[in-house]
């Protein structure tokens, strides 16, 4: 069996650890004989360079006929200014033309990197392993927007909108994934204002009934901020909408040590998804062989599990990269007193050779 892969290394340190992570699959390869072809295309600012758009036409049209696809991060000061669409909208556009509207997001706190944890040690030492759940194609990061001229100036808005049917299905995510854990589903909203959010808990609580094994509980999104750092232990699946699942995914992410830790699913009804690393392009560090690729080599981990069904495999990774961890070995931003700083392709190395 081939597994035909897409690779979009993108900005900034995507293609310095988008190489790692393929440098890991080359070895899964090896000693699972398993086929992994990859092609490599362009997307976000490396693309408006050289073609004016950040999502080719080509681009999309390889990963919709792809297995899976593999993006590093798009973004830059570069393109702040730019006049035509930005990198961020060729990502938004890419989570679009695939139906990606679910995005998983584990946060989990490494038992050797405790030290790493910006937590209280009681707190870390009651551990941390958090699926977040993120809508993806809607809310406001697809809704209505514009500017206007009123007595007030000038003018703009964006609109969040959900539809009952986009609520059902990323709850249904919600509540297959958490019937697999520890069964409690924590769904965050903004109820006590906004209309989107009322219907996000009147669909989840009448979803709820289909799974009566699974404990549903609701929290408000400034509060739910609070209680991650206050004590992460309390979350198993965190579900929730476009743009709280943005913001709380980069806060479980510092307390599980740092943001080049995490990686990120995004799936639709197919077996096709995108998988990246939740942070973005990191321009102050790039080219410079110190970005964590860890993050994007527990992606490809992921994309072994949900889009190829190779569970062993991924579970391979993952152990070499705790294996790497146990052993004392750090990027700068995980280093601490006593432990061994490599860079990123020393990482990468580490952790392929233990696969
Ligand atoms: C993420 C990123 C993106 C998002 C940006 C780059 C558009 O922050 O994947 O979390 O907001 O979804
Ligand atoms: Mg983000």
């Amino acid at each position: 069996m081939k597994y035909n892969i897409v690779v979009l290394p993108g900005d900034g340190i995507g293609p310095e650890i988008t190489n790692e992570a393929v440098k890991v699959l080359n070895n899964v390869s090896k000693r699972f004989n398993k086929q992994f072809d990859f092609k490599y295309l362009d997307m976000g600012g490396i693309a408006i360079d050289k073609f004016n758009d950040p999502l080719p036409k080509n681009t999309i049209g390889e990963c919709l006929s792809s297995d899976s696809v593999l993006l590093g991060a798009v973004g830059g000061p570069k393109w702040d200014n730019y006049s035509g669409e930005r990198p961020e909208k060729g990502l938004l556009k890419l989570r679009s033309s695939l139906k990606l509207f679910s995005n998983l997001r584990p946060a989990v706190l490494h038992e050797s990197l405790k030290d790493a944890c910006v937590l209280k040690p009681e707190i870390a030492n009651k551990g941390i392993d958090i699926m977040v759940i993120r809508e993806l194609t809607g809310g406001i990061y697809f809704g209505e927007r514009g500017r206007k001229n009123t007595e007030m100036g000038e003018t703009a808005w964006d609109t969040e909108a959900y539809s009952f049917e986009e609520i059902n299905r990323i709850a249904k995510v919600a509540f297959e994934i958490a019937a697999k854990r520890k069964k409690k589903i924590v769904s965050v909203d903004k109820a006590n204002v906004l209309e989107s959010s009322r219907l996000w808990r009147e669909t989840l609580i009448s979803i709820s009934k289909n799974y009566p094994d699974i404990e549903l509980s609701h929290m408000y999104v400034d509060n739910a901020a609070m209680q991650i750092v206050k004590d992460p232990s309390q979350f198993d699946v965190l579900l929730t909408s476009n743009m709280f699942g943005d913001i709380l995914s980069d806060e479980a992410s510092q307390v599980t040590g740092s943001i080049g830790m995490l990686p990120s699913a995004s799936l639709g009804v197919t077996s096709l998804g995108v998988y990246e690393p939740i942070h973005g392009s990191a321009p102050d560090i790039a080219g410079q062989n110190i970005a964590n690729p860890i993050a994007t080599i527990l992606s490809v981990a992921m994309m072994l599990k949900y889009s190829f069904d190779l569970k062993e495999e991924s579970n391979a990774i993952e152990s070499a990269v705790s294996k790497v961890l146990n052993s004392g070995y750090r990027t700068p931003d995980i280093y601490t007193e006593n432990t061994k700083k490599v860079g990123t392709a020393e990482m990468g190395n580490l952790i392929a050779e233990n696969i």
